[in-house]
């Protein structure tokens, strides 16, 4: 398998950043065989125990699809066989009351290598009322148990979830801390986290994948889009293979003027206009002054240090590659520099800039 993007989690990886999110009745093993581009599929929403399996027969019945079985493991373990070993990382979406069945689902995920899905987004009222789904966002020690716990299955766990319901950064501090891999995040329209991330919501084509992206999300996912057309699933992996061939920075930060995150110091001039720079250093709790020497320092003896051509002399100040600019394409021909190794060398750049972010005093 290439690895054009070196994505990997645990024992997982994947082959590219788009994934296919679960869609309760629909995402199953005969849908899986119009996804088979993507980098990750996740089977389900599945209803684990007694509670949430009554849950799913009352939404049924109410006419939303759900995965409804009298025998919800044989039925998962069949699905997993059916999908596993083609190329496509794997991932099983659960719902259940208590964390029991969910140990059993991260045992049968590890044993067919995929991931298990805490799903902690759902607000169907049949499952709010039983305390699973969204509302389970509400009380971090309890997720942080259960992530624990399933983690001592040695299965990757990812987590489902909608931005802006309880204070995120507290959330995934802690979820981190115990272990969580994957933030799958329902940003709807909102910047995301800092684990391993994985964007989704409103996905229809290469602008929307390209604003997660640059958002940060390692990874993207899509669910309506790809119910309405699958095709859908092979043109944005086309599109990111594109970016990342052209670049190698297909999830690239937008500069900070822009809207980028913090990754997007890396674009940015000296800090001595009025402008946005300002507010994003005080938010990473980093002194001007040491930021500029963090990117001189950067800069020192590889082929960003010299900018003669350039505002500041060096193109550790340099901007996106989106932004096409004469002066530093002066520089980069007299320093045998090409595009992608100008990336390179600022995503390199940026590494540095947030390891020296103390994340926990980073202003949210
Ligand atoms: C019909 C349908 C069923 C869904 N079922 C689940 C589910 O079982 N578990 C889950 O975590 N999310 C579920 N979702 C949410 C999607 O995975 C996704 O997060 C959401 O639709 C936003 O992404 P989109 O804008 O690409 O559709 C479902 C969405 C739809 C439309």
């Amino acid at each position: 398998m290439s690895d054009l993007y070196n994505l990997h989690a645990g024992y997982l990886k994947f082959r590219n950043p788009v994934a296919v999110a679960s869609m309760a009745g629909i995402t199953d093993s005969a849908f899986f065989e119009q996804c088979k581009d993507a980098g990750l599929y996740i089977l389900g929403g599945y209803s684990l125990d007694e509670p949430t399996m009554q849950a799913s027969k009352a939404i049924a019945a109410r006419g939303r699809k759900e995965f409804v079985s009298d025998d919800i493991f044989s039925l998962i373990e069949s699905e997993l066989k059916k999908v596993s070993g083609k190329g496509v990382a794997i991932g099983i979406n659960v719902r259940a009351t208590t964390a029991g069945p969910m140990i059993r689902a991260a045992e049968l995920a590890k044993k067919y290598g995929a991931l298990l899905e805490i799903n902690a987004h759902c607000r169907q009222e049949e499952m709010a009322a039983i305390g699973v789904g969204e509302v389970m966002l509400k009380d971090r020690i309890r997720l942080a148990r259960l992530v624990t716990e399933l983690k001592s299955t040695g299965v990757v766990v990812s987590l489902k979830m909608r931005t802006g319901v309880v204070d995120d950064v507290a959330l995934l501090r802690l979820l981190e801390k115990a272990g969580l891999d994957i933030v799958h995040v329902d940003a709807m329209g909102r910047g995301g986290a800092n684990l391993k991330e994985h964007g989704n919501n409103s996905i229809e084509g290469y602008e929307t994948a390209q604003a997660m992206y640059s958002a940060g999300s390692d990874m993207i996912s899509m669910a309506r889009a790809v119910m309405a057309g699958p095709k859908i699933v092979k043109s944005i992996v086309a599109y990111t293979e594109d970016q990342q061939q052209m670049t190698g920075w297909y999830n690239a930060p937008s500069h900070i003027c822009r809207g980028g995150d913090l990754r997007g110091l890396t674009w940015c001039c000296p800090p001595i206009k009025d402008c946005p720079i300002h507010m994003a250093l005080r938010r990473a709790n980093l002194d001007p002054e040491k930021f500029a020497k963090i990117k001189l320092n950067f800069g020192k003896g590889t082929p960003l240090e010299v900018g003669t051509t350039t505002c500041f002399g060096s193109m550790v100040w340099c901007c996106k590659f989106n932004k096409h600019c004469y002066l530093r394409e002066g520089s980069m021909e007299e320093n045998n520099l090409d595009m992608k190794a100008y990336v390179a060398l600022k995503k390199k750049l940026s590494e540095e800039i947030i390891k020296n972010i103390d994340k926990e005093r980073v202003i949210t």
